[in-house]
């Protein structure tokens, strides 16, 4: 899909979706040109019409010549926001497939006053994306409506061209983790998204490194191997580095990899698992992350890091009451072969200190646990920095994600006491997102370390705002933000 401005004299969309407000449906210039060019047709109907009051998400298509006006509302004008420009973008340029020939679509919002123009050309450009993506890789029959071209309507479109770059570089960057997420188990596997990074890392000029089983059991990457070593698919270690010239600072963002979670010998339950092929979306988001690094190269040395392998129940699978000396020397009863995320992260946390970075971000489908507290449109954030915390919670508002802090207290430790190790990796029941954060906390030696858990976030049952049901790519637009502002 193609995403450009235009003056509104100048659109060769064939369905122009334009916004009115509720309570106040006066015409914008770009709404009075469309008036002239059609007859009056626009404020003899739209502003007349009965049946269109400019509520939040009406739409009402009214066919003029050779193309379709398609209204929509935008609710109240104090309430019109960025992420509402957004969502109605996703909405409506599906009903635009329906209405378009040309397979050319025009977007031309209201501003009530409180936005800057370029945010509601970034925001129209992106919800377009998020509206449009699907994966149909695996169906015979492809959707032919398909929207080819987006025009961000503008008076001075060139002033757009920024802003509408950004919304690309974001959407593509999500698209490709949300086709990473969506890929079955049998092609996703460890060897095959080590062969993805490295193209991604060759393309773009990228050092990359790749380490095997043996490498891994001389680095003593025990923790991880463990889980892995159950499955015939070979575990790998992906390590990723973006370095600029003068970067101010250095950081590392970790993608759990788990490229399919049967739960090992503590197997899941079949509905538990249908889902499990995504226990590897946090490995595609900060892949989808350096993608978008890649053209956008922020001032940040950035290190990506995902430990992938599949936990699978087999002869040689590891068991609960193994004792695993993870790479920092820690010993960790096995408790329960499903928390294996954790296991895999906490060598991987290790590894990161090696790099010296200021900051450490983790991304994993984590716990069931943080879906019962938060649900599944809600990623849950921990860390040991409260300010690093409260500032990537400002990030995700900026990019329009949900982000909520769960606590860490050093008395969960308690939670995890191993009568013949040093912990066990999992505690009771209760306030599951949390032990696992603490768990985590064993691993890590960096003074700002997040965690985002997106066990509920990573994949939907059924849509949300902008989002469609399946792969979100969650994490990936408050990683962007956070690193290239
Ligand atoms: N990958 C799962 C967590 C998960 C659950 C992700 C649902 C997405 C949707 C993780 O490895 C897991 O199995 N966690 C266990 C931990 C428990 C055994 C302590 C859980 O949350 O049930
Ligand atoms: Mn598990
Ligand atoms: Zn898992």
């Amino acid at each position: 899909m193609e995403i450009y401005a235009k003056l509104p004299q100048e659109t060769e969309a064939d369905v122009i979706v334009t916004g009115f407000f509720e309570d106040d449906k006066t015409l914008n210039d770009t709404q009075k040109s469309l008036d002239e060019k059609y007859d009056n047709v626009v404020s003899k109907n739209i502003l007349e019409i009965e049946n269109f009051k400019g509520k939040y998400l009406e739409t009402f298509a009214l066919p003029v010549c050779d193309a379709k006006i398609l209204a929509v509302g935008l609710g109240k004008k104090e309430e019109f926001n960025v992420d509402k420009v957004r969502e109605i973008a996703a909405k409506t340029i599906k009903q635009a497939e329906k209405l378009s020939r040309k397979k050319t679509v025009a977007f031309n919002f209201q501003n009530n006053g409180n936005m800057c123009c370029c945010k509601i050309a970034y925001n129209t450009a992106l919800g377009a994306i998020m509206g449009e993506y699907d994966f149909d890789k695996y169906k015979s029959k492809k959707n032919e409506e398909k929207i080819e071209r987006v025009e961000i309507i503008h008076c001075k479109p060139e002033k757009m061209t920024p802003a509408i770059e950004k919304a690309v570089i974001t959407g593509d960057a999500m698209d490709f983790t949300k086709d990473l997420i969506s890929e079955p188990a049998e092609f996703a596997t460890p060897a095959k998204i080590s062969e993805i990074a490295t193209k991604l890392a060759n393309e773009n000029g990228f050092e990359i490194k790749v380490f095997g089983k043996d490498e891994l059991k001389t680095m003593n990457f025990n923790a991880f191997l463990a889980v892995g070593q159950g499955s015939i698919q070979e575990p790998k270690f992906i390590h990723i580095k973006y370095t600029p010239e003068n970067p101010e600072k250095k950081i590392a963002i970790i993608g759990k990899g788990i490229t399919f979670d049967s739960g090992g010998l503590d197997i899941k339950p079949p509905a538990s698992m249908l889902t499990m092929k995504t226990d590897m979306s946090g490995c595609a988001c900060v892949l989808g992350v350096m993608k978008a690094i890649a053209k956008m190269k922020p001032n940040i040395e950035v290190h990506m890091l995902s430990a992938l392998c599949e936990n699978m129940p087999s002869g040689s699978s590891y068991k609960v009451g193994d004792v695993l000396i993870a790479k920092n020397g820690k010993t960790i009863e096995v408790d329960n072969t499903d928390a294996e995320g954790r296991l895999t992260l906490a060598d991987a946390l290790t590894y990161a200190d090696e790099l010296n970075v200021d900051e450490v971000i983790d991304v994993a489908t984590l716990t069931g646990a943080v879906i019962v507290a938060l649900g599944n449109t809600i990623t849950g954030i921990m860390g040991n920095d409260e300010e690093f915390v409260k500032e990537i919670i400002e990030d995700s508002k900026e990019a329009g994600e949900n982000l909520w802090q769960m606590p860490i207290l050093d008395d969960m430790q308690d939670n995890l006491k191993s009568d013949i190790a040093d912990m066990r990796n999992t505690g009771s029941r209760y306030a599951g997102a949390s032990t696992a954060a603490r768990f985590l906390s064993n691993f890590t030696k960096a003074k700002k370390w997040a965690h985002l858990d997106i066990a509920g976030t990573a994949f939907l049952d059924k849509p949300y705002k902008e989002l469609n049901k399946g792969a979100t790519a969650a994490m990936v637009r408050t990683l962007i933000q956070h690193i290239a502002k």
